[in-house]
């Protein structure tokens, strides 16, 4: 028999709405560290309840999630369609590639037809910086940011902070811990928001990536930057790869993949410079052999990058019950 999840808020948070007074989740950058803590405390029990053989809840029967993806997705879109059922809803996934958006209609038409249909969450990816709150200003219903743009990604933040809560044997305060990024940060909202949310639990962030492909004035952000990749190693109890994102460089970023391989790839050799037990981490999806190593992305011992993918899931099931409390009419959410 399956058993029921209690959903009911933890003790440790505030009561009802208070614990995340958000309408969306657009960024990590607009949540307090106690909202992120509710929401991963909310995640570690659909972990559990994923687990089962039989994995249905029905908290958001009768509810419809929309996912809208105008940028291609394996991972965020699957996860996102698998949160939505074990939940309960009714989910419609609407690609680009076969919408109105490739006859010319504008995003705000878009959102203002997603809205006439009366969908109760509504989960955007875009290529735009931005375009989820551009959504979010027009729609009547919670929008989550499924990766806009260079901006954010946050629920891939969650899920890493998740894995890397799991992987460090249940530890929620990360003071103490340096994490190194390595990678296109420039195009990466996966790094951005991981900076936010890594920051906000108490890690250290080290950021990596060849000159042409760092923001400049990341520093701001409280990030150490480095361009020697031997360098940000050196010690990190953690590191995350990026991928190129060559979808969004216009012109050449990198003098070729083996050059790159060469100065910014993980190699086991020189995941030998991390501590001894470092983590590895990478959001998906891996180009092998360019900036990760197959027999390091298959360390059985070290890499959690399959565990990210089932916090995948779980992460989006509590931010999508989190978000529709106030619709479900739930105490203290209304
Ligand atoms: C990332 C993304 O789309 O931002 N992937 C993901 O969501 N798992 C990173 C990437 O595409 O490289």
């Amino acid at each position: 028999m399956t058993t029921r999840p209690d959903t009911s808020p933890s003790a440790r948070f505030p009561a009802g709405r208070l614990a995340f007074p958000h309408r969306d989740l657009t960024g990590i950058g607009r949540l307090a560290r106690h909202e992120i803590l509710f929401l991963l405390a909310e995640a570690q029990q659909w972990v559990e309840f994923s687990r089962q053989a039989s994995k249905h809840a029905d908290l958001l029967a009768g509810l419809t999630v929309i996912n809208a993806f105008f940028e291609n997705s394996t991972r965020t879109l699957l996860s996102f369609e698998i949160a939505g059922k074990r939940l309960g809803a009714d989910v419609v996934n609407m690609h680009a590639a076969t919408s109105s958006v490739k006859k010319g209609e504008t995003l705000i038409d878009t959102a203002i037809t997603l809205n006439a249909m009366r969908a109760d969450a509504i989960v955007i990816r875009h290529a735009s910086s931005g375009a989820t709150q551009l959504i979010a200003d027009k729609v009547d219903c919670p929008v989550l940011n499924a990766g806009d743009g260079q901006h954010e990604h946050p629920t891939q933040a969650l899920l890493d902070a998740l894995a890397l809560r799991a992987a460090l044997g249940g530890v929620e305060d990360f003071t103490g811990l340096a994490v190194t990024i390595c990678g296109d940060v420039l195009h990466s909202r996966v790094a951005r928001s991981n900076l936010l949310c890594l920051q906000a639990l108490g890690a250290t962030v080290r950021l990596c990536a060849p000159p042409a492909l760092m923001p400049a004035g990341i520093e701001a952000m409280g990030a150490e930057v480095f361009h020697d990749f031997d360098a940000a190693l050196a010690g990190a109890d953690v590191v995350m790869m990026l991928r190129l994102q060559q979808e969004r460089m216009s012109g050449q970023f990198i003098p070729s993949p083996r050059e790159y391989h060469h100065l910014y790839g993980l190699t086991r050799k020189r995941l030998a410079l991390a501590a001894p037990q470092a983590l590895v981490m990478h959001p998906g999806p891996m180009n092998r052999g360019v900036e990760i190593d197959s027999d390091v992305a298959d360390m059985l011992e070290r890499s959690i990058i399959t565990r990210q993918v089932e916090m995948g899931v779980a992460i989006r099931m509590a931010c999508l019950d989190v978000l529709t409390r106030g619709r479900r009419g739930v105490e203290g959410w209304a």
